[in-house]
């Protein structure tokens, strides 16, 4: 049962040994997990640079924030954690004196905490709210919000940008007509609404016909592309020489940015880092059968200069 889980069962971290192989933690060491999430990646760095290492954690999600800060308590004032937006990382490390890194880690995206947990609207399997923020006390509008008033055009052109979804416009035009009658409020209508627009010939076999439609819409309610590009940009001057960053995407449209980022830095006069993965790094078999969240993941990494 649900209730019954530990944190730990909650969310398997993605390639944790690759990460931990790059980031080589030492003890005296201080490290950045800028998407703490439920702490899989944090609680390795602290093992590994025990017994003096320092982690330093953000995530933009309270909630999560919370059960990270349990889980990572026996490590007492070896850790710290922020709630706040990767993107802000200049400021969050200069306002509290955090920094430089020897290493950082981003694994991006979402936890099985936030899918899982449906009253935060990011599931097409368990109806809920339509929310997917992942900060709910933050600016950004919920989903519903975001579907109650953008045009039928930008929508479409949302969800063939964020979600490469080809029945874009018949989705959009879908979501329109539906709005029309009713507002849409729930995951398990938009889930139904998208099934509508959708021709079941053309269903995909391998995922959910709505799991584009919510990739999309979950990147723009929570401004996840600019977000990165911002963050990862700030990051570089961070690193103490030789430190190294390591980031985990989910999907082309976050390994793209990544990649053209780390080659942008590896590619100034004078480089900035060198590449420490010329091909991403990808799951085991192993992972894949164990964890099917890892299926599409991708580590890159480099190494300050
Ligand atoms: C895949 S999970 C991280 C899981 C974590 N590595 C673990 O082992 O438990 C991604 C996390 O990044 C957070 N996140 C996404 N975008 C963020 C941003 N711009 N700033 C800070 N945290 C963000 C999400 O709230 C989520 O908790």
């Amino acid at each position: 049962m649900e209730g019954d889980l530990t944190i730990e069962d909650r969310h398997l971290p993605v390639l944790l040994e690759e990460a931990v192989a790059v980031l080589q933690p030492r003890s005296g060491g201080r490290y950045l997990d800028a998407t703490v999430g439920l702490g899989g990646h944090a609680e390795a760095i602290l093992i590994g640079s025990a017994p003096a290492g320092r982690l330093y954690g953000i995530d933009r999600d309270a909630e999560t924030l919370a059960l990270a800060g349990s889980r990572l308590g026996r490590f007492g004032s070896r850790v710290e954690l922020h709630q706040a937006d990767f993107a802000a990382l200049d400021t969050i490390a200069a306002a509290n004196g955090w920094g430089p890194f020897d290493g950082m880690v981003f694994d991006l995206g979402f936890s099985s905490f936030q899918l899982d947990n449906a009253s935060r609207g990011f599931s097409f399997m368990k109806d809920g709210p339509l929310d997917m923020r992942m900060d709910r006390q933050g600016d950004d509008k919920s989903a519903a919000e975001l579907l109650a008033r953008i045009s039928e055009r930008e929508l479409a052109r949302l969800l063939q940008d964020y979600g490469e979804e080809r029945w874009a416009r018949r989705i959009a035009a879908r979501i329109v007509q539906e709005r029309q009658s009713r507002p849409l409020t729930s995951t398990a209508q938009l889930a139904r609404v998208v099934a509508s627009a959708v021709p079941r010939r053309a269903w995909p076999r391998r995922i959910h016909v709505a799991t584009r439609t919510f990739q999309a819409v979950r990147i723009a309610v929570n401004n996840e592309l600019a977000r990165l590009r911002r963050g990862l940009q700030d990051a570089v001057k961070w690193l103490t020489t030789g430190g190294r960053i390591c980031i985990i995407s989910f999907h082309s449209l976050e390994d793209r940015i990544v990649k053209e980022t780390l080659r942008g830095w590896a590619r100034s006069d004078p480089p900035r880092v060198h590449l420490l993965t010329k091909r991403p790094v990808v799951p085991t078999e192993r992972e894949m059968k164990a964890n099917p969240r890892a299926r599409s993941a991708k580590l890159r990494a480099a190494e300050r200069c």
